[in-house]
C-alpha cells in the first residue's frame, strides 16, 4: 500500500473535482491512501494536505472549481521552494502525485521528474484546450458552453437595436473557445491569436452584412488576438497586468476591436467580456467523462509506478503521453476550424 498526493494548479475550471474524485476512487479501489494537497504546488512546499477518502469525495462530481483550491505558485521560483517541495514529500511519506494542471503545473511536474526523478503523473486540464499530446483537455467544453449560450442571447439584442457585438472570450494563446464558441453560436467573425485576421478585413464584413440587408454583426474575439492590420502590423495584446506570480493578465482587446470597427464602419458597437463566467458553475457532462477517464488513467499509473506521463485524449481513446511531449509548444487551433468559421459567416 502506497501513499499518493493529488494536487490542482493554475487556473482553475470545471471538471477539476470529478477527476480529484476518479483519481481517489480508482487509487483507493487498488488499497492505496489519498492525500489532498493544497492550492497547487504550495501545499507541498508548506506541507499542508487534507485526507481523501471515498466519502470527502462524494458529491462533488458536479461542482464546479476545486475542493483542494488551487495556486500558480511555482517551487522554481520560491527561495529553496524545490528543496521544501522534496523534502515534505518525503517527510509525509507521499509515494507519488497526481498533478491535475495546464501549462505552468505540467512543465514544473516536468521538470521535477526531469531534475530530480519525482514521481508525478498529470492530468491535462485548461478551458483553453492548448495542451499539446491530448486531443481534448477538463474543462473546455463547459466554457465553450457557456461562451455559446452568451452568444445566443447577444443575438437577439443585436437583432433588436441594429448593433455590432463585440464578445472578448479567454484563450491567451491560442483561439479555442473564441473557434468553437464563434461556429457554435453563428459569430459573423472570429478573431484568434494563431491565424490574425486584419481588422480591416472584419471592418468590410460588417460593411458587406449591412448592404444585404443583415443589420447586426456578432464578433467573437480571444483575448489574445494581437491587433492585426493588412499592411502586417500587429500589436501585441492587451495586457492588464501581472499576477503575483508572474504570468501575464490580458483583457482589453474586445475594447480595441470594438472601436476600430465603430470608427471604419459608423456603427454602434457593444463590447462584452465573459472573463471568469467561463471558468466558473458546473461541468457539462462532456467535461465530467473526460476528467473521470483520465483521472482513473492517472490513478492507473500512479499505482503502477509509472511516472513522468500524462494522461491524454487520442481520438476517443485515453492513453498517456510523456509529460516533455504534454510541455511543448501551444496546440493551435487547426486552419479547417477557422476556415468551417470564416465558410459559414
Ligand atoms: O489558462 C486559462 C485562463 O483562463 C486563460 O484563458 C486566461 O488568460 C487566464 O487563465 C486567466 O487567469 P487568471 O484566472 O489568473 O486571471
Amino acid at each position: 500500500m502506497s501513499t499518493f498526493g493529488v494536487l490542482t494548479g493554475g487556473g482553475d475550471c470545471p471538471g477539476l473535482n470529478a477527476a480529484i474524485r476518479a483519481v481517489t476512487r480508482g487509487l483507493r479501489s487498488e488499497g492505496h491512501e489519498v492525500a489532498g494537497i493544497r492550492d497547487g504546488w504550495r501545499g507541498l512546499v508548506e506541507g499542508e494536505l487534507i485526507p481523501l477518502t471515498r466519502r470527502a469525495v462524494s458529491g462533488i462530481l458536479l461542482r464546479g472549481g476545486t475542493i483542494l483550491g488551487s495556486s500558480g505558485l511555482d517551487p522554481f521560483r520560491e527561495p529553496e521552494g524545490v528543496e521544501r517541495l522534496l523534502e515534505t514529500t518525503t517527510t509525509l511519506g507521499i509515494d507519488g502525485v497526481v498533478a491535475i494542471g495546464g501549462e505552468g503545473t505540467l512543465r514544473i511536474a516536468h521538470r521535477l521528474h526531469a531534475q530530480h526523478d519525482y514521481a508525478v503523473v498529470g492530468i491535462p486540464k485548461t478551458i483553453d484546450n492548448d495542451l499539446p499530446g491530448t486531443d481534448a483537455t477538463i474543462g473546455f467544453d463547459t466554457a465553450v458552453h457557456v461562451c455559446t449560450e452568451a452568444i445566443d442571447r447577444l443575438h437577439t439584442t443585436a437583432e433588436s437595436h441594429n448593433r455590432v457585438m463585440v464578445v472578448e472570450v479567454m484563450g491567451r494563446n491560442t483561439g479555442w473557445i473564441a473557434a468553437a464558441s464563434g461556429i457554435a453560436g453563428g459569430a459573423d467573425v472570429i478573431l484568434v491569436p494563431e491565424d490574425p485576421a486584419p481588422i480591416e478585413d472584419a471592418c468590410d464584413h460588417v460593411l458587406r452584412r449591412h448592404e444585404t440587408g443583415r443589420d447586426f454583426t456578432i464578433v467573437v474575439v480571444a483575448e489574445g488576438y494581437p491587433l492585426t492590420r493588412r499592411s502586417g502590423q500587429r500589436q501585441e495584446p492587451v495586457v492588464q497586468e501581472l499576477d503575483r506570480y508572474g504570468y501575464a493578465r490580458l483583457g482589453g482587446i474586445g475594447r480595441v476591436v470594438a472601436d476600430e470597427i465603430a470608427r471604419a464602419t459608423g456603427f454602434e458597437t457593444r463590447v462584452t467580456v465573459l472573463g471568469h463566467v467561463q471558468r466558473g458553475g458546473t461541468p457539462t457532462s462532456h467535461d465530467r467523462v473526460l476528467a473521470t477517464r483520465l483521472g482513473l488513467k492517472a490513478a492507473e499509473l500512479a499505482s503502477a509506478g509509472t511516472w513522468g506521463r500524462m494522461t491524454a485524449v487520442d481520438g476517443s481513446e485515453i492513453v498517456d503521453v510523456s509529460l516533455e511531449e504534454a510541455t511543448k509548444a501551444h496546440r493551435p487551433v487547426p486552419p479547417g476550424w477557422i476556415d468551417t468559421g470564416r465558410a459559414v459567416a
